[in-house]
């Protein structure tokens, strides 16, 4: 059941998940929360750690799947019964005991040691087990040493501008020229959620430049299982999940950031301009490839790191990063399969990947330059 709970947060239902009567229960009071604007520790029964109680809820959502992420848990195993009918988040039990403790260490740590920078997380020792390891195991000492990365890209010598990186991929799209007369398109294909579970349904993203942009998945076999909507409008930003913990509901934390980004990079004609402070680091290989990476900031910590590939100059996987308390909330997006549009490149494929769960979406059609209705970017419900 790992992979449910994100699903619920980020709206996918490409999972099957069965009998959230509980969450549905608990939506509910996510929606009035986040209607009314108030904080986890206003909108939930029994949240009181310092940092986490400020959070608004879909942050604080956000903030429980670092947390199972980085200690490779469940819901479940702090919460008795998530994920069925007779779920229990407010209840203490013994694990939810011990994380509130840590969250507030966590936040000590980084106070009195690191000036109030985030530098210690839960993953920092935890890295995905319940009970962090205290000895190196001599194998990986002398065999693949780690391969991590920071999330912080440093400047490096001697590597291209990310002015020319940036240059060198609208090229490859088509050309500025082109990209700057490209100013809406609706593509369509199919979806296939984590490890192939939950069948295939239908994807649609509808964009309109400089910042709009929805994506959608239905199940015409299947329309028992609701559609999933992820909307940004330029301004305002929605998530509806059928069998979600929160339901639908409106982005305000760092996810917010995040479709607003999605939404500026259909539109790669202006690049340059969606985040702040471009650095360009060393080259980082994934697999046999190496990749240029391009890192730039936002609003309110956040982050995204571009990596661009060295031959054909394309973008192949953007990763970007929202704050939370207990360490960031990362989210990858991997681009493939360009294909020519009327001129410019599109991917046809890619990957989106987040803490717990993942889908991958194949295109078969985009459509440039059409008509879309301004009601497709706004509130999903409000159609
Ligand atoms: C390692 C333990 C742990 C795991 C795993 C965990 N939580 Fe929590 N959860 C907590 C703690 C601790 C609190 C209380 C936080 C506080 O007091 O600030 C909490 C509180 C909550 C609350 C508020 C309940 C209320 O009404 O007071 C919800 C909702 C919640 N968690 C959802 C989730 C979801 C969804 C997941 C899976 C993604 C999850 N949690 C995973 C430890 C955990
Ligand atoms: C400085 C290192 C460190 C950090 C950072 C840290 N932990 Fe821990 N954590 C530990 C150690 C060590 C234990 C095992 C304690 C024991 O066995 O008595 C532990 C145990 C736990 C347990 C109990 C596991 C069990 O099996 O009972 C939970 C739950 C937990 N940590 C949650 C968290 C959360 C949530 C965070 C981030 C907010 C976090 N920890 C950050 C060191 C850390």
């Amino acid at each position: 059941m790992k992979v449910w709970w994100r699903l619920a947060v980020a709206g996918l239902a490409a999972v099957w998940l069965s009998g959230f009567a509980s969450e549905v229960r608990t939506a509910a009071q996510g929606q009035a929360a986040a209607a009314t604007g108030k904080n986890a520790g206003e909108a939930f029964k029994n949240v009181t750690t310092s940092t986490l109680k400020e959070l608004s809820v879909d942050d604080f959502i956000a903030t429980m799947g670092v947390i199972s992420a980085d200690l490779g848990l469940d819901c479940a195993n702090c919460h008795p019964g998530a994920g069925t009918d007779n779920a229990d988040f407010v209840i203490d039990t013994p694990p939810k005991r011990t994380a509130r403790r840590m969250v507030e260490m966590v936040a000590n740590i980084n106070r009195t040691n690191f000036a109030g920078v985030q530098r210690v997380t839960c993953w920092t020792c935890h890295h995905g087990r319940q009970t962090p390891a205290t000895s190196i195991a001599l194998d990986t000492l002398y065999d693949t040493p780690n391969a991590e990365h920071d999330d912080i890209v440093l400047p490096e010598r001697g590597q291209p501008s990310a002015e020319q990186v940036f240059d060198k991929y609208m090229q490859a799209l088509g050309g500025a020229q082109r990209l700057s007369g490209l100013t809406s398109f609706v593509a369509t294909g199919t979806s296939v959620g984590y490890f192939g579970l939950g069948g295939t349904g239908e994807f649609t993203v509808f964009a309109k430049a400089p910042n709009q942009r929805t994506a959608l998945i239905t199940y015409k076999e299947k329309p028992e299982r609701g559609d999933s909507v992820w909307a940004f409008d330029g301004r305002t930003g929605w998530i509806k999940t059928p069998h979600g913990l929160l339901g639908e509901y409106e982005l305000i934390g760092e996810e917010l950031d995040g479709a607003r980004l999605e939404a500026q990079m259909a539109f790669p004609g202006q690049i340059k301009q969606v985040l702040n402070n471009w650095r360009v680091g060393a080259t980082r290989s994934i697999g046999n490839r190496d990749f240029i990476v391009v890192q730039g900031s936002g609003p309110r910590s956040f982050f995204a790191t571009l990596y661009f590939d060295m031959q054909s100059g394309l973008l192949s996987r953007m990763v970007r990063y929202g704050p939370s308390p207990v360490g960031r909330v990362p989210t990858q997006i991997d681009y493939s399969d360009y294909r020519d549009v009327g001129g410019i490149k599109f991917p046809f494929e890619y990957k989106f990947s987040w803490l717990d769960g993942r889908y991958t979406a194949k295109l078969n059609e985009v459509k440039t330059n059409v008509a879309v209705d301004a009601a497709k970017f706004g509130r999903p419900s409000a159609k």
